[in-house]
């Protein structure tokens, strides 16, 4: 958030130790005295294995923790922007997700994700809520770092083809979340507030999407690497994946004029960026 600031916004960017979102006491503190025009809450209980044997804490953060901030944003008479996920889903529909398909998380983060958008939802009524999926940047852990840096050692490597989503650059991200956040601080119509779904524009399978990072790498001077296509079933993980992660991105388009770019193009940005070092 804070590289793609547009000029003349001012970004306070908190976190722990100063504002834990499993300590309610904290929250209140990090938001008194402030004065802001929007607050965006990206931070969450994200590892999603672990939370299947820590649901609790899980929920403490990402559900509790997530409508406190969005009371406190309330508080400061500001909306408050959510980030949220594809995990909400079952991931069993045929077609892109609409906002209003019914939610059903197979797994704890989902779960408590959910609890998140619903603690939002009733704690300020200003609220934005954005889901994506399939996160990568040229920061933290994510998935184009790890098969850059297994590609970098292997010839082969073999990557998931029967989940699909639509890979989704945090930088994107970003730039989308100040343009809602824009639209928020002007006191706009009610069709800005609620649920909407924002992700790389196409789609892919994880297996895709290696084989493009692969490509992408290549160009740059890596040596190549093959993607051997495996089932969800050959890589057990404590916590199931939705097999559709795909979002519809219309209502987003049609009420805030934000569309993010092709997934492929944004690619091409952060990998070059990763080997830059
Ligand atoms: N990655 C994806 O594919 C994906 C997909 C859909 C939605 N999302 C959503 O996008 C948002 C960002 O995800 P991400 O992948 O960027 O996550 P991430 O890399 O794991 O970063 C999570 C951030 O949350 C902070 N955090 C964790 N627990 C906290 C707590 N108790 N109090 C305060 N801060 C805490 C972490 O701070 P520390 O540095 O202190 O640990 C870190 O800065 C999340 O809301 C996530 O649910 C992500």
């Amino acid at each position: 958030m804070l590289e793609r600031a547009p000029d003349g916004v001012e970004v306070f960017a908190l976190g722990r130790p100063e504002l834990d979102l499993a300590d309610p006491a904290s929250i209140r503190r990090a938001f008194d005295d402030e004065t802001v025009d929007v607050v965006v809450n990206a931070a969450a209980y994200t590892a999603v294995d672990k939370a299947e044997t820590e649901e609790a804490l899980a929920t403490r953060i990402n559900g509790e923790g997530a409508g406190l901030v969005a009371e406190a944003a309330r508080g400061l008479g500001a909306p408050i922007i959510q980030l949220s996920t594809d995990y909400v889903f079952d991931g069993a529909l045929d077609r892109p997700y609409l906002e209003d398909d019914p939610t059903g998380p197979i797994g704890a983060y989902g779960r408590s994700k959910l609890a998140g958008e619903e603690a939002v939802a009733a704690a300020n009524p200003r609220y934005c809520v954005l889901r994506t999926a399939w996160v990568y940047s040229p920061f933290g852990a994510n998935f184009v770092k790890t098969m850059l840096r297994i590609g970098a050692t292997r010839g082969e490597v073999r990557v998931v083809a029967d989940q699909v989503g639509g890979p989704t650059s945090a930088l994107d991200i970003a730039d989308a979340v100040f343009e809602v956040a824009f639209q928020l601080a002007a006191e706009p119509e009610p069709e800005k507030y609620g649920v909407f779904h924002m992700t790389g524009a196409g789609e892919a399978t994880w297996a895709e999407f290696a084989e493009a990072i692969f490509a992408e790498a290549q160009e740059l001077g890596r040596a190549p690497v093959k993607v051997v296509p495996i089932t969800t079933a050959e890589y057990p993980t404590p916590a199931r994946r939705p097999a559709n992660s795909r979002l519809d991105g219309g209502r987003l388009a049609r009420d805030y004029g934000i569309a993010l770019p092709p997934w492929r193009d944004s690619l091409k940005e952060v990998v070059a960026r990763l080997l830059a070092g």
